[in-house]
């Protein structure tokens, strides 16, 4: 299998740290020169200084909101100039501010979840198209959730954005093929500060006896994954959304 990243650019979202530090740190490993983003500069410094002495890969960052349009120019602008394309982006970065049933979701969180885990994606693969990927081709995932697939008491507005990621992917893989290929990846629980509250102190280790695989993921997991569709290794899959998850959802196992 082919998952070599060699003279490829890959811009890659919430890459600072937790699942989408792994994936910029994948990337670089198979060739990629990688561009990460998030909020706090520092802390992607910190992040493009770790992976770079790991792999000895050319890895850049950019500070910035997923959900603002003036971030997005910015990132995607330095981007450019910095390696030339963008080949391959991951639209990882997401929030979950709040926790409760729908049926009592205040419309500002809901709306601040659907802006950053649904439209964000949507406007980084826009920005990315008409910046590279119209002319030079490209490969987009975008990180999804098995909470997309179940409902939950508290975790619904998330979970239906995670839903709604799906069907972009499935339009968008239909609209830009065959430049284009565009997947989603759905992790089941990883232990990354996103997911603290449904593993810390003991709660996960239920969860991952749920599991048929008995334990809960790791961020190479999902990374490994990333990898895969992000690579000529899938060149035929598009518009697939690849559950990751120890077997959970065929458990019946939810998160919450
Ligand atoms: N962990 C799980 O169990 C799990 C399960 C299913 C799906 N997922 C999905 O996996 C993805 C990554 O989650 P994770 O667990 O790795 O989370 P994490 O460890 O909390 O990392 C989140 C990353 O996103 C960045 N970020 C958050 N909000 C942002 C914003 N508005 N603009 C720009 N960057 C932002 C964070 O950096 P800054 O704070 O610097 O912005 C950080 O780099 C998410 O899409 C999540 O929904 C996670």
């Amino acid at each position: 299998m082919d998952t070599q990243l060699n003279g490829k650019v890959a811009l890659v979202t919430g890459g600072s740290r937790g699942i989408g530090k792994s994936i910029a740190l994948a990337f670089a490993e198979a060739g990629a020169k990688v561009m990460i983003t998030s909020r706090k500069a520092e802390a992607c410094q910190e992040a493009a200084a770790e992976i770079t002495a790991a792999t000895g890969g050319d890895v850049a960052f950019v500070a910035g909101h997923v959900g603002k349009a003036e971030d997005i120019e910015r990132v995607v602008g330095a981007t450019m100039d910095a390696f030339g394309s963008v080949d391959i982006l991951v639209n990882n970065a997401a929030t979950n501010p709040y926790a409760g049933p729908v049926i009592d979701a205040d419309l500002p969180r809901w709306e601040k979840t659907f802006e950053v885990n649904l439209t964000a994606p949507l406007a980084w693969t826009q920005a990315c198209w008409k910046a590279s990927m119209k002319e030079n081709g490209g490969n987009i995932v975008n990180i999804s959730s098995v909470g997309a697939f179940a409902t939950s008491p508290i975790l619904g507005t998330y979970d239906i954005t995670k839903s709604a990621l799906i069907h972009l992917t499935q339009q968008l893989a239909a609209e830009i093929s065959p430049g284009v290929r565009v997947n989603a990846v759905c992790p089941g629980l990883i232990k990354t500060d996103f997911a603290r509250a449904l593993w810390d102190e003991g709660r996960g280790d239920q969860v991952a006896q749920s599991y048929p695989l008995k334990r809960l993921g790791e961020v190479e997991d999902i990374a490994q994954a990333v990898l895969f569709l992000a690579s000529d290794a899938s060149s035929w899959i598009t518009g697939q959304a690849v559950v990751v998850d120890g077997g959970g959802l065929v458990a019946f196992a939810h998160l919450g």
